[in-house]
């Protein structure tokens, strides 16, 4: 095990910093088990000043669970199907990568039946405002903590619920909701527990998200709609909301059983912002 190894929580309801790890090489079983002790405890850890080769960080991905492959999408990386390029750099006029990711806050694939357990991000280009300030920033919610402060009363009330999650309610959200009847048959609505067990801590979290939720199973559609936007109302709220600010070479990793994730959107096409991004592992979602 590498002897420096320190992991440094944020102090905010989630988030730490790993020190004393070098992702470029493949890490023993000791030293990954304190990345992913930390990352189980933290829900998201990023490991500073890494210069990773495609192989060496979808090694480093790998240890968590199977990297999701991505034939045929237009912004994964030429040879590298599990790697996408979220970006907004343009060439010959066109986006090389997906340009509006995390518009609103989301965990991933919610609307999968094995929702992925977590995903990476390394950053590649951070954008800056001319006085230096970094944009771009990436926001995690802590829905665990969310959870935890729920009233007792509510959390009996959300027992044996089950919410129905549509990706184009996604859309919809962020108004980009077009052609849905054409698109329904490609993506069906998948119901998942309100409240999901973390597979790997056995802690419960919040497992709603406003515009992709549509429904609650048994609830006249009105009160699910408010009840739904209570629950995600209360994962956002600030005392469970971590900001990383990014520098070039982070290598940091979300828990999407226990976090939603937004990104900010703050910077102009100049401002270059370039990210890989792996997506990792499938989980059973499980009250
Ligand atoms: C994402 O939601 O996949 C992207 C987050 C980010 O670019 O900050």
């Amino acid at each position: 095990m590498s002897a420096n190894i320190e992991v440094i929580p944020s102090g905010d309801a989630l988030g730490a910093e790993v020190r004393g790890v070098d992702l470029s090489k493949p890490l023993d079983d000791d030293t990954f088990s304190v990345l992913e002790a930390a990352f189980n405890e933290h829900s998201v850890i990023c490991v500073r000043n890494q210069e990773l080769e495609p192989e060496a960080y979808i090694e480093y991905a790998g240890r968590y669970g199977e990297p999701q492959n991505l034939f045929l999408n237009n912004y994964a990386m030429p040879g590298y199907p599990e790697i996408l390029y979220i970006s907004n750099i343009q060439e010959n006029g066109k986006d090389i990568g997906h340009a509006d990711a995390g518009c609103v806050w989301h965990t991933d694939m919610s609307f999968n039946k094995n929702p992925p357990r977590a995903t990476a991000l390394y950053a590649r280009e951070v954008p800056t405002a001319e006085d230096g300030t970094i944009l771009g920033d990436t926001l995690f919610a802590s829905a665990v903590k969310a959870y935890e402060s729920l009233p007792e009363e509510l959390k009996e009330k959300l027992k044996g619920k089950q919410v129905v999650h549509d990706v184009l309610g996604r859309r919809r959200a962020r108004g980009s909701g077009t052609q849905d009847n054409a698109k329904r048959e490609q993506v069906p609505l998948m119901n998942h527990p309100a409240v999901r067990t973390h597979p790997f801590t056995g802690k419960k979290a919040l497992y709603v998200v406003n515009g992709e939720c549509v429904d609650i199973e048994g609830m006249d559609t009105d009160d699910a709609l408010e009840l739904i936007d209570e629950l995600a109302m209360t994962v956002i709220r600030e005392e469970f909301i971590h900001r990383h600010k990014w520098q070039v070479g982070d290598v940091l990793l979300w828990d999407n059983c226990a976090v939603q994730h937004l990104a900010s959107h703050d910077y102009e096409l100049h401002q270059r912002r370039m990210m890989w991004r792996i997506t990792i592992g499938h989980t059973d979602v499980y009250e």
